[in-house]
Parts: structure tokens; sequence; C-alpha cells
């Protein structure tokens, strides 16, 4: 893999640089955006740092959401750019010339007022560029346009910096196309995210267990045939949970269910007893009446939880008390554990128990961890947990879940 220093000396050269700045953002009754956790820019700041440190003309780009290919203002970048600058001026404090850094934010990704503000980038100075999915060409399944975009990207920059880990497992313009038109090398994070979850296929320490939670159920489901030839046990919570109960005959309320996956549920769960692989499921659910922070709810087991007080209608939101403390307990004695998905609906304090336990557990564990996944690494910050209080906290969900799957990711390929 191609890195930062394999570009040479890049003092007063043009440097694109994709990050993840895929951030969760929250609007309040005035139309004001908040950041809710802003772990993705931070994590951005130390190839950023060193590029202002070597004097490149910075131009960040990235995605925010999923907008359809045309500008939509509630996916604009502009907030980042101004919590950017915060935080880079906090942890780079303001020079003796009083040279603070400044993240420039133009709303436009290619265009005049895109190039003009590239143009006047002076040696050590950052723009960041609108969200580049505001653009057809960024996502498009068609490889021409795909890279008459990338090319639009590379006639601003003398390099190309490829550091958004969070999305190097999709094949997009400024992801795949763009690192095969200009220079191109893997950012600091890309790196140091690599570097990690290399020791977790190559060299995780045994015992190895993995937590999978999450509502994205079927992209959590490919994972599991992986990694039942490579871990000693499986914790599985959220909403895919639903799918093994029903998998094993039990009945689950309007909780969330795959149907057109229980078959290869029930493959998953014969393949782990034939292995002896450890697939350990909850054995009591927070079963509510409704999807809502005050929804009326109770504690049932797992196998019954059609007899809560809301029978067919009610709806698993969180895996119960005992589930929890006896995954912590898996958790306290092994030595590796990777753990993606939050348990059941953190946002929602009567639903984040399971969560909050299970990110305790990793806190308290001797063992190496790695939280992996924007909603599992936003789940641990807004429940109040340090990044430092984890081995490692990914930047990347689908991006990490894909490694770990073994699979060939575009926006790596590239960089070899
Ligand atoms: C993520 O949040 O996992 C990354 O930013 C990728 O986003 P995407 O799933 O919309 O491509």
């Amino acid at each position: 893999m191609r890195t930062l220093d394999s570009l040479g000396p890049l003092g007063s050269k043009t440097v694109i640089v994709r990050c993840d700045l895929n951030v969760p953002l929250a609007t309040d009754a005035n139309g004001v955006k908040t950041i809710t956790d802003d772990g993705r820019i931070r994590a951005s700041l130390t190839t950023i740092r060193e590029l202002r440190e070597a004097g490149a003309r910075i131009v960040l780009i990235s995605h925010l959401g999923r907008p359809k290919g045309e500008p939509d203002e509630q996916y604009s970048l502009r907030p980042v750019a101004a919590r950017m600058t915060e935080l880079l001026n906090e942890a780079e404090p303001v020079s003796d010339s009083g040279d603070a850094a400044e993240v420039g934010f133009v709303d436009e990704t290619v265009g005049e007022a895109a190039s003009a503000a590239v143009a006047a980038l002076a040696d050590g100075e950052i723009v960041l560029l609108e969200n580049l999915r505001f653009n057809a060409g960024e996502t498009s399944k068609d490889d021409a346009e795909r890279r008459a975009f990338a090319q639009q990207l590379a006639d601003f920059a003398d390099a190309f910096v490829s550091d958004g880990f969070g999305v190097v497992h999709r094949k997009q313009a400024s992801v795949y196309d763009l690192a095969q038109l200009l220079p191109s090398a893997a950012g600091r994070l890309v790196a140091a995210e690599l570097e990690v979850l290399e020791r977790l296929t190559e060299k995780a320490e045994r015992p190895y267990a993995v937590v999978l939670g999450g509502s994205k159920v079927s992209d959590k489901l490919g994972v599991i045939a992986h990694l039942i030839e490579r871990v000693d046990t499986l914790l599985i919570g959220g909403g895919m949970v639903f799918t093994f109960l029903a998998a094993q005959g039990h009945k689950v309320g309007a909780s969330l269910l795959e149907e057109d996956q229980l078959d290869t549920v029930r493959g998953y769960l014969a393949t782990a007893k034939e292995r002896g692989v450890r697939i350990v499921l909850p054995t009591d659910i927070i079963v509510a009446e409704g999807f809502a922070a005050d929804a009326a709810h109770e504690i049932v087991p797992a196998d019954a939880i059609e007899s809560s007080s809301f029978g067919a209608s009610g709806l698993g939101l969180d895996i119960g008390p005992d589930s929890a403390a006896a995954f912590a307990a898996v958790i306290a004695e092994s030595a590796t554990v990777f753990w993606n998905g939050p348990m059941g609906v953190f946002e929602m304090t009567a639903f984040a128990g399971g969560t909050r336990t299970i990110a305790r557990a990793l806190t308290e564990t001797d063992g190496f961890t790695v939280v992996g996944g924007g909603d599992s690494a936003a789940a641990v910050r807004v429940l109040g947990f340090a990044d430092e209080d984890f081995g490692h906290i990914s930047t990347g969900g689908g991006a990490s879940l894909e490694f770990l799957e073994g699979k060939a990711l575009p926006g790596l390929e590239v960089l070899v």
C-alpha cells in the first residue's frame, strides 16, 4: 500500500484528500444543525495536519448521507467545515504569527466557484468542497460517467490522498477512479485502520469474540459466514436477533424480521454447531408497545416475545439485562473482541441498556477491543464512553465488516 511518504515533498503542491466526513447531524426546531458525533472529523485531522505542516494546499472532499445526485441542503457539509476549524485549532493552537487554521467552504463540488477557491489557496491553507454526492457522477454505475466526474476533481490537484476509510468499500469516483488519475497514496487514517484490522484477520489472539448488532440485518448476515470460520464466539444482538430467533422456531411479534434470510440463518446455526463455534443469542428481550422513546415496555424471555402484554404487536427494541450480562461475561474472558452494531435502539434511553453494558464490558476487559462502525462508534460516544477506553474505534462500518469478510475493497486495491 502506497503511503503519504511515497508522494515526495508536498510543499506548494495542491493535494486533494478524500475524507469520510459522513457524520450524524441533528437539526433543532430553528433549523440549526448540530454534529452529534464528530469522531470522523477528529480522525481525519492527523493527515490534514501533516499536509499543512508540509506546506501543501489542501482540498478536502467527502460525502455526507445519501443525497440523490443533486444538491440537497440537508446534506450540506458546511457545518463540518466549521467544526473542523474548531478542532484543528484545539489540536494545533494558533501559531506565534497568529495564523489560526481555517477550513474554507465552497458550496459546490466542481465548477467556477470551486476552481476559484482552489486556485486561491496559499501553502498550508484548506478548503472543503460541497458534498460529492450532490453530483450524479460520484456514485454512478456507469464507468465513463464516474470517470468524467473524477477527472474534474483530478484537474484541481497535483496529488490524491485517500483517507476516507469508511468509504473504501465503495467503487465511487472520488474513492476508486480519482486514485487512478493522479499520483495517489493512502493517508494516515487509512493506514492506521488497516493495521488494526489486519491484526484481527491475521493474528487475533484467542479466545476471539465478535459482537454483532445493528439494524442493517442483511448487510451483517454476510459477514457471519466468514466469521464462523475464524472466531470462537459470535454474540448476536440488535435487529438481526429476531431473524435468528424466528429461525429457531420462535414467534417474534412485530419485531424486525427478514423472512427471506431464515434459511441462511438456519444454515449458519448448523455450521457453527459443526465447527464448535458458539453463537450466543439473547435469552431475554425488551419488548415495547411501539417504536417510541416513551413506549410502554416489558422484559420477556426471548423464546416467548409474544407473551408480553402487547401480544403479537409488541416489538423487541433491546436485548434484556440477563442477556447483556451473559454477553459481558464472554467479553471479559476474551483476548480479542470486535464489536459492530448497537444491541438496541440506543438513541432512546429505555432501550440503551444492552448497548451500554456491552460498551462497558469492552472498556473493562484486558483483551484487545475494536469498535467498528459509524453506529457503534456514535453509540459509545453518545453513552459517555471515551475513545481511549477502547483498543481502537474504527471510522468504518461497512468498510470494516467487508474487510473482515476478506472482500477486495475497491478503494484499497487502487492504492497498491
Ligand atoms: C458509512 O457511514 O459507513 C460511510 O460513510 C459510507 O457511507 P455509505 O454507506 O452511504 O456509502
